[in-house]
């Protein structure tokens, strides 16, 4: 089969090979899947320059935003069959011996589809029959393929760690990133009202699309000021940030008394100075958010089929263009994901 593989580390996207690998076939319990799209994550990004794990064997193929068709089911999976279209978990434990651990997200081997295993950026991909979903929601295969981390993280971060319902007030960070798509859209559908950040002109239109209630420009305006005019001066219930030390500080400021911080992301870089004091004077929670469940995922999916979630595709590029891709990525004019085709 072809793949995009990488053969060593890089900070630029020069260390895609478009080559042919041996195609999979199915261990017992596994499934071989064709893949029909597979989603670019940020954390790609990381994981090509080394920055995740450096113990990974090389050559790698990455991805973990998989949507296709099974083409090969092995011994002992029997609720699946030839042809059926299914999504992969986006994260999953490679050890077996962790399969049965819940929540699964904190099994000692849990890792982001296309870690320690080789993902979807190849036609075909070998997953653990376990992890996929049946996929009923009749959308395009690209489209769907921009869903499945980022939906899983914002149901994981938004509702059950931020406990986000009707009338709280939540910021999110980087709202028209692909992770920030899927926040916004899971807050407003608990009844949320979302204030957001997005870096120019061109991304406002996007997230009010999506249901944000107030935009914040972070190239040519101040979080904290526009938060505080937001609130009547309290600061909101919940932060969700994925940009990590640039904002933290502002973060804090736009925190109410008793509010809860919630990161799952470091855009901008992870070390940062906590101030003890300001934290329990002001009563606030911090939580670490790291992927989530098989159903926090079908749940997210429920609110897809309802059509009160839609996936935001911004571009797709030939299986082939990887590295171009990601220097797309790495461009911050994406609006919601890209992804690859085979
Ligand atoms: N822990 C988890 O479960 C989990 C899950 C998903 C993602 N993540 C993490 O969340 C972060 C976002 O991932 P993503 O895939 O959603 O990102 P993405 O789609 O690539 O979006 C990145 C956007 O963030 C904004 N941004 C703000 N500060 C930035 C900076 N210093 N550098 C680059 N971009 C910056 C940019 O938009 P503006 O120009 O509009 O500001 C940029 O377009 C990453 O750190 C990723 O690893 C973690």
């Amino acid at each position: 089969m072809k793949a995009s593989t990488i053969q060593d580390f890089s900070k630029t996207p020069d260390n895609f090979h478009y080559e042919d690998v041996p195609t999979p076939e199915p261990a017992t319990g596994h499934i071989v899947v064709k893949v029909a799209a597979c989603g670019l994550n940020r954390y790609d990004l990381y994981l090509r320059m080394g920055g995740i794990r450096k113990d990974m064997p090389l050559p790698h193929v990455m991805g973990a935003d998989i949507t296709g068709n099974i083409a090969a089911v092995g011994a002992d999976v029997s609720a699946l069959s030839e042809n059926q279209r299914v999504i992969v978990a986006p994260g999953f434990p490679v050890n077996p011996e962790d399969w049965n651990h819940r929540p699964i997200n904190q099994a000692p081997s849990y890792t982001v589809t296309g870690t320690l295993k080789w993902g979807g950026y190849a036609e075909f991909v070998h997953v653990p029959a376990r992890f996929v979903i049946p996929d009923d929601t009749n959308l395009p295969q690209d489209e769907l393929a921009t869903v499945p981390l980022c939906l899983t993280t914002a149901m994981h971060a938004i509702k059950t760690l931020g406990q986000a319902n009707t009338g709280s007030k939540v910021l999110i960070q980087a709202g028209a990133s692909g992770s920030g798509c899927m926040c916004i859209q899971v807050a407003k559908c608990l009844g949320a009202r979302v204030i957001t950040t997005v870096g120019s002109a061109a991304k406002v239109d996007t997230v009010k699309s999506l249901g944000a209630d107030e935009v914040i420009r972070h190239d040519v305006e101040d979080q904290v000021t526009r938060v505080r005019d937001w609130t009547d001066g309290q600061g909101v219930d919940l932060v969700i940030d994925n940009v990590g030390s640039a904002v933290f500080d502002a973060n804090m400021k736009s925190m109410r008394l008793g509010g809860t911080f919630v990161n799952f992301g470091l855009l901008s870089g992870y070390k940062v100075e906590f101030n003890l004091r300001d934290f329990f004077f002001n009563q606030h929670t911090f939580k670490g958010s790291m992927m989530g469940t098989l159903e926090e995922l079908a749940d997210g999916l429920a609110l897809l089929k309802s059509g009160r979630i839609k996936p935001l595709l911004d571009k797709r590029f030939d299986l082939k263009d990887a590295g171009t891709a990601h220097a797309y990525v790495d461009s911050r004019q994406v609006r919601g994901s890209v992804v690859l085709i085979p």
